[in-house]
């Protein structure tokens, strides 16, 4: 899934289409590029690799890496793979050198073996993403509710968030205060360890909610960890009553660390 950069549409255009050009003329993968309904930046490219050895010579293809680099220049590119093969340490690709768990903001993988559900595919998965956004209007709502068990008996504060799985699950947090102080947990991280823990891997969005007329946007803290697992996330700051504001995770953290700098 490809998040193109606001005005840089018609740049991701001709890349993809070089890319397309060299998958197939190489005969690695055969390619589609399909456009979210619903977000004019969003686009999903779908890679049918010929082999897993295929996929894996494109990995290490220096032209395939040139054309790479300039998209992720532009783009943030969340990879969802399928049936993938165990790495391989002949190539150099530091990027495959992650671990599957550990996630870089521009590129991740999102792995579905060993999850409990297997291979069958949701009735959530069938619907499209105009759908999906449809129906998490209330992801404002799930965060005012998880706000409710926040444990805030040190500073009053209590916040919830809600955060959107791309298969469409809403996983909740709030905030947990410690007599430390130190050990508090905001509810950002809270929903976002939750949804790792319970095996989800990618995320759209997470609306954050707390009873202040002006909008709680995430501390430091979480937007690394939102940023870390969850990439270019839309942020959705809301009250009691009203929506206080939209951001870009990008926008709010512009020059992030992550495991691509390791
Ligand atoms: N807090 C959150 O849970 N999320 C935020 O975005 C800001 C702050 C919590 C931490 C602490 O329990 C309380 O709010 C006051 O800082």
């Amino acid at each position: 899934m490809t998040d193109v950069q606001p005005g840089h549409e018609e740049d991701f255009y001709v890349l993809e289409a070089e890319l397309k050009q060299l998958l197939e003329s190489k005969n690695y993968a055969h390619v589609t590029t399909i456009r979210d309904e619903a977000l004019v930046s969003r686009f999903f490219n779908v890679r049918q690799w010929t082999s897993a050895q295929a996929a894996r010579f494109s990995h290490a293809d220096p032209d395939m890496d040139d054309l790479r680099t300039r998209l992720y220049r532009i783009a943030l590119v969340t990879y969802v793979v399928h049936g993938v093969q165990g790495r391989d340490p002949s190539t150099d690709d530091r990027r495959l050198s992650f671990d599957r768990d550990r996630r870089a903001g521009f590129d991740r993988r999102v792995v579905d073996r060993g999850r409990p559900e297997g291979d069958r595919r949701s009735a959530d998965r069938r619907i499209g993403p105009r759908r999906m956004r449809e129906r998490t209007g209330d992801l404002v709502a799930a965060a005012r509710r998880a706000r409710e068990n926040a444990d805030a008996m040190f500073s009053n504060f209590k916040v919830g968030a809600a955060l959107e799985t791309t298969e469409g699950a809403v996983i909740t947090g709030c905030n947990v205060e410690n007599a430390t102080y130190g050990l508090t947990i905001c509810a950002e991280r809270v929903a976002m360890f939750k949804a790792i823990s319970d095996g989800h891997r990618a995320f759209t969005r997470i609306a954050i909610v707390a009873d202040t007329s002006v909008p709680t946007p995430p501390c430091g803290a979480c937007r690394q960890i939102l940023w870390e697992f969850g990439g270019n996330l839309e942020i959705r700051l809301a009250n009691m009553h009203r929506e206080t504001g939209t951001y870009k995770l990008r926008d709010l953290l512009p020059v992030p660390f992550d495991a691509r700098l390791l």
